[in-house]
């Protein structure tokens, strides 16, 4: 990865900022397009930390770009919202070292109305579901089987949406009733059945490649052009980010305890050691910058099969 980590991102005012979230700027490059340009900023217990992580947002960027080629294959039925990795003419007008740094962390898409749901499916049960089947026996409301174990593998994958929220605010877990009254029952049960599909397609693809996708959020727009409206697969795809990646090779020895993550365990580790959980701007060392990117990048290769950087 690069030496220097990009953590704000300028685009000298060329383009409109719509949104600023903890790793990705987007920008508005007409009513009809948008530019994610995702940074080298990283959080953890939902903080960002002052310093980033070099190549993380170029990387996050081919990961989403790989899964959008692949599902669309693998499911062709399926719209994206994914247009392409190249920067708008509007800015190209640019300084030569600042396109360098933004072509590779860029993504041109088309802009939708986000339906206001985060579209979790999981087919472990950790993180927020294990909480609350340890105090009440169900997951997003969801009864369960008596006796799982933290990160035991579901029957079933399961849809478990949770609300959207405003920038600080927390998501919330909601059952998947309660989905379908905000969005309406039949686009809940549209991104309830593609969620689902995509959750399979890509979890087989991943532990074939030594990787457990434990659950991934999706987001979906609404192509109001068609008639009736159809739902498109937007945002970032089963990054990091989004998702929960565990090593397959030591997932059975780990059940029943916090499985090690693909991406953020050693600044989380680290992170705890220190005392400085949930704490902002805090500087990380050297060394658990390079750890950290090492397992993003070992994640990268692992899921496209290609070498980072070559
Ligand atoms: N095709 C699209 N059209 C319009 N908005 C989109 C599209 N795809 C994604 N979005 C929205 O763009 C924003 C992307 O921002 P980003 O994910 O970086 O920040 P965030 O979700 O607000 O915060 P964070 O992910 O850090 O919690 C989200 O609000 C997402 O819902
Ligand atoms: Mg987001």
């Amino acid at each position: 990865m690069s030496a220097e980590a990009l953590v704000g991102i300028d685009l000298q005012g060329k383009l409109k900022r719509v949104a600023s979230g903890k790793v990705r700027d987007v920008f508005e490059i007409d009513s009809e397009t948008l530019l994610f340009v995702a940074s080298d900023r990283i959080s953890a217990y939902d903080v960002i930390m002052k310093n980033g992580i070099p190549g993380k947002g170029a990387l996050l960027t081919a990961m989403s770009a790989f899964w959008f080629n692949y599902l669309t294959t693998a499911l062709p039925h399926l719209r994206t919202h994914f247009l392409s990795l190249s920067l708008p003419p509007s800015l190209s007008t640019l300084p030569p070292d600042l396109t360098a740094q933004l072509q590779p962390r860029s993504m041109q898409v088309r802009r939708y109305q986000i339906l206001p749901l985060e579209s979790i499916v999981r087919g472990y049960i950790t993180g927020s579901a294990w909480k609350e089947y340890t105090t009440h026996g169900t997951v997003h409301g969801i009864p369960m089987p008596a006796g799982l174990r933290e990160g035991e593998r579901l029957q079933k994958p399961i849809w478990t949406p949770s609300t959207k929220a405003e920038a600080g605010q927390k998501d919330e877990n909601i059952s998947p009733e309660k989905a379908a009254e905000m969005v309406g029952a039949d686009h809940a049960s549209q991104i309830a059945s593609l969620s689902l599909e995509l959750y399979t397609a890509a979890a087989a693809h991943a532990l074939a490649a030594g990787i457990v996708l434990a659950d991934t959020k999706f987001e979906f727009g609404l192509d109001e052009s068609t008639s009736p409206p159809s739902i498109v697969l937007a945002d970032e795809v089963l990054t990091p980010d989004s998702s929960r990646f565990w090593p397959a090779d030591t997932y059975v020895d780990n059940i029943g305890r916090a499985q090690p993550s693909y991406d953020k365990q050693y600044l989380r580790d680290w992170l705890t050691a220190q005392g400085k959980k949930g704490v902002e701007g805090v500087e990380v060392p050297e060394e658990v910058v390079r750890k950290t990117g090492e397992k993003y990048r070992e994640a990268f290769e692992r899921i496209t099969g290609g070498v980072w950087g070559a």
